[in-house]
């Protein structure tokens, strides 16, 4: 069936506008009239808050209040001053944030390969759930001369591994390690900062990995981190190239009611996955 499908649209015998509906792994029927189609099934769409927006002298709180806008998870940038040229803060913060949520975490650690390798299983004990559910942890290939012993190191310490690769950085540095993670994190801004502009050169970077992924049935997801807007040339070009987690920070912290910006950051990422949006 599939086959013919296909054959057909290449004779142009049937116009892609009013191809097909088929039912995607969330169940939800694929808008029949879209042309935006990501390759292989559409994955969950989730909105991840960035904290380094949120107000640090408050920061338990600003947690509670992405959990109750429905954000999927809260992502702590941990910088040293080193791997990029900003501080933020440390375990500690991240332990304190948890008696104020039960929201799922993610840890990405802009630090250097002495830090990522002195303190990756207490960062990994910190960003676990409230019941010691994995979280997400997230080392840079750049900062790891040892990428798969670190990664296998979170998930032998309870943690969800996942690497992030800076702009500058090929997606064949983690061809080798994509059977370890459970997610990639492609940057698509320079690390170190809030506020910056969307590169759309990394587009191509996620559509390549996305293809390894689908084409190796592996269950990866692929984040992407800043720049992230609700507009059809930041999170649109990514949900049609294959990310299907979106970190937004200034994107969403712009709204003034948070749950209006995850509605309409997943919303236009659905559209771009070829994924109907319920009216
Ligand atoms: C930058 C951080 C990003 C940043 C995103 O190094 O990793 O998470 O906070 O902020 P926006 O969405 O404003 O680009």
């Amino acid at each position: 069936m599939i086959s013919f499908l296909k054959s057909a649209l290449v004779l142009g015998a049937i116009s892609s506008a009013s191809a097909f509906t088929s039912v995607n792994t969330n169940g939800a029927a694929k808008s029949s009239t879209s042309l935006n189609a990501v390759y292989g099934e559409p994955r969950e769409v989730q909105i991840i808050p960035s904290v380094l927006p949120a107000d640090f002298g408050n920061l338990g709180a600003d947690c509670k209040r992405l959990e109750e806008a429905g954000c999927h998870r809260v992502q702590f940038d941990v910088m040293d001053g080193n791997f990029v040229p900003n501080l933020t803060f440390g375990p500690e913060t991240i332990r304190w944030a948890r008696k104020y949520t039960d929201m799922p975490f993610e840890t990405q650690l802009m630090v250097s390969e002495r830090c990522t390798d002195a303190m990756l299983d207490e960062f990994t004990e910190v960003t676990k759930g409230p019941n010691g559910e994995p979280g997400v942890v997230i080392v840079h290939v750049e900062a790891c001369t040892h990428l798969h012993r670190a990664l296998g190191k979170i998930r032998a310490a309870g943690g969800s591994p996942s690497v992030a690769l800076n702009p500058h950085t090929p997606a064949e540095m983690i061809e080798n390690v994509l059977d370890m993670v459970d997610h990639v994190l492609v940057m698509t801004v320079n690390p170190g900062f809030g506020g910056q502009a969307y590169i759309p050169t990394m587009t191509d970077k996620i559509r390549k990995i996305r293809k390894w992924i689908v084409d190796r049935d592996l269950d990866v997801d692929i984040e992407v981190d800043g720049g992230i807007k609700a507009t059809k040339e930041t999170i649109g070009a990514c949900a049609e190239a294959g990310a299907n987690c979106f970190i937004a920070g200034s994107g969403l912290f712009a709204y003034d009611d948070l749950s209006q910006g995850v509605k309409e950051l997943t919303e236009l990422a659905k559209e771009a996955q070829g994924v109907a949006v319920a009216a």
